[in-house]
């Protein structure tokens, strides 16, 4: 495996293009009745199918048997613009990072004046169009209002924001997204099918978690691992280590420290992960990570939950025992907590203090007066479980603030209470009760009376 995967693997119509329907649908259905705008601007994050969708659309307009969104593969121009193909001399990349300024576009000017040579349309793919220089993107502007019969452009970008208005309202847009984890995942199972190596689903589950939704970035680290792999290929437990992950019992035991409110042992986690030369900040992403995946199970109780964890089983049957050590509201403010940690530990230069600090307040949940933590408290009440660590009596002035925000709910509850329960069962000793009985319990009564 000379070639990165990612450029083995580069799409070569639209139907390949993964994650993105809401894109090569309407694309492909514009191909089908003739109805190709003369401009497109493709923008979206990194490693999502840009490029090769354009050069997808340039193919697919210019295949013989076209405009197709199924172009055949066999024409001139199929076979020039396949993916890692010779290219077609009809079809023009401009890549505006080194060629973008006025110069460089004024010459597209002239020559997309001549006819194309070999195809139907001379399709210009301006690449990185965000930075075309605003002289640049001036001298274009006449042509791409109203080019010539035979051209088409098509503009894809990172920052669509910085693409000039004017060029935007002259084309149309279209937005890709971040690939789900799921259909990543799918794809890192084909790709792995085609090369002939052996993947656990949970190892591809984690590359395609470590990818967040670049589908280059998925491949190229799918493929590092496979060069590392050996004879069994890719295990869960080896592309974590490989990825440098957060061992999983490390994580079980702080969560299970957490829920049992056992500072010496969690504060042992975090002894052990600094003696083993991890990241302060990979630990904090990846006990955010099972936090997460906590909430989802505690949220989603049933089976649906598995669809959106990628988990392997065991870990799956682990965490859903953790879980019933948390209420939703107490797993919701630890991963509060996580993420502001995160946020200073990025770029501090004593983390593991940090770190330190941040476990502190995960093991206070209960003697914390903000709204999260009175929820918590109030949920723990209503399961019946004591808190993790008993409420202090607060000093005089502490009750102050939870006392004003308590009440409303108290008297909420109160006014709908007392009319209906105590009201009712003071009457009925009283010698008439105001509504008359049904008439089967009048027809009982009456005889008793006489
Ligand atoms: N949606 C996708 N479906 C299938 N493969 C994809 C997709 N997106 C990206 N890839 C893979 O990633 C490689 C790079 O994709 P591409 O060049 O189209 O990304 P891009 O969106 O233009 O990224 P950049 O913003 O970095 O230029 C492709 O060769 C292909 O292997
Ligand atoms: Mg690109
Ligand atoms: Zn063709």
């Amino acid at each position: 495996m000379s070639t990165a995967l990612y450029r083995t693997y580069r799409p070569g119509r639209l139907a390949d293009v993964v994650g993105q329907e809401h894109v090569t649908e309407p694309l492909a259905r514009a191909l089908s009745s003739d109805r190709v705008h003369h401009a497109y601007l493709l923008s979206g994050p990194r490693g999502c199918g840009k490029t090769s969708t354009a050069r997808i659309l340039a193919r697919s307009i210019n295949c013989e048997q076209g405009p197709t969104p199924d172009p055949c593969g066999e024409c001139r121009s199929c076979v020039d613009l396949a993916p890692n193909g010779p290219g077609s001399i009809d079809v023009i990349e401009l890549d505006a990072a080194s060629h973008g300024g006025v110069d460089d576009t004024r010459e597209l000017r002239e020559k997309a004046m001549f006819a194309p040579v070999a195809s139907r349309y001379k399709v210009y793919i301006v690449d990185e169009a965000h930075m075309v220089t605003p002289q640049g993107f001036n001298a274009l502007l006449k042509l791409v209002e109203e080019p010539p019969e035979h051209v088409r452009f098509i503009f894809a970008t990172t920052e669509v924001e910085k693409v000039l208005p004017t060029i935007r309202s002259r084309t149309f847009n279209y937005t890709f997204r971040l690939v789900p984890t799921r259909i990543l995942q799918q794809h890192l199972a084909g790709v792995c099918e085609a090369e002939g190596v052996s993947a656990d689903p949970a190892a591809l589950a984690l590359i395609a978690r470590s990818a967040s939704g670049s589908v280059r970035d998925a491949l190229s680290i799918l493929g590092q691992l496979i060069a590392g792999s050996g004879p069994e290929g890719l295990t869960h437990d080896e592309v974590a280590a490989q990825l440098g992950l957060t061992d999983t019992a490390l994580l079980d035991e702080t969560v299970e420290a957490i829920a049992s409110g056992e500072g010496s042992r969690l504060f042992g986690v975090i002894d052990r992960v600094v003696d083993a030369g991890h990241d302060p900040r990979r630990f904090a992403t990846d006990l955010l990570q099972r936090l997460r995946d906590l909430i989802v199970l505690t949220a989603i109780p049933g089976g649906e939950a598995l669809a959106i964890l990628d988990a392997p089983d065991a870990e799956i049957e682990a965490m859903r025992s953790q879980a019933t050590g948390f209420t939703l509201a107490e797993l919701s403010r630890a991963a509060d907590l996580v993420s502001d940690g995160l946020t200073q530990l990025r770029g501090a230069t004593a983390p593991r203090l940090l770190l330190e600090l941040l476990v502190a307040r995960l093991l206070l949940p209960a003697t914390d007066d903000s709204a999260a933590g009175l929820a918590i408290r109030v949920d723990r009440l209503e399961r019946g479980s004591t808190p993790a660590l008993p409420v202090r009596p607060a000093p005089s002035p502490a009750p102050v603030p939870p006392v004003s925000a308590a009440p409303a709910p108290l008297e909420a509850v109160e006014p709908a209470a007392e009319p209906t329960l105590p009201v009712r069962r003071a009457r009925p000793p009283a010698a008439t009760p105001p509504p008359p009985p049904p008439a089967a319990q009048r027809r009982r009564a009456q005889p008793q009376a006489t």
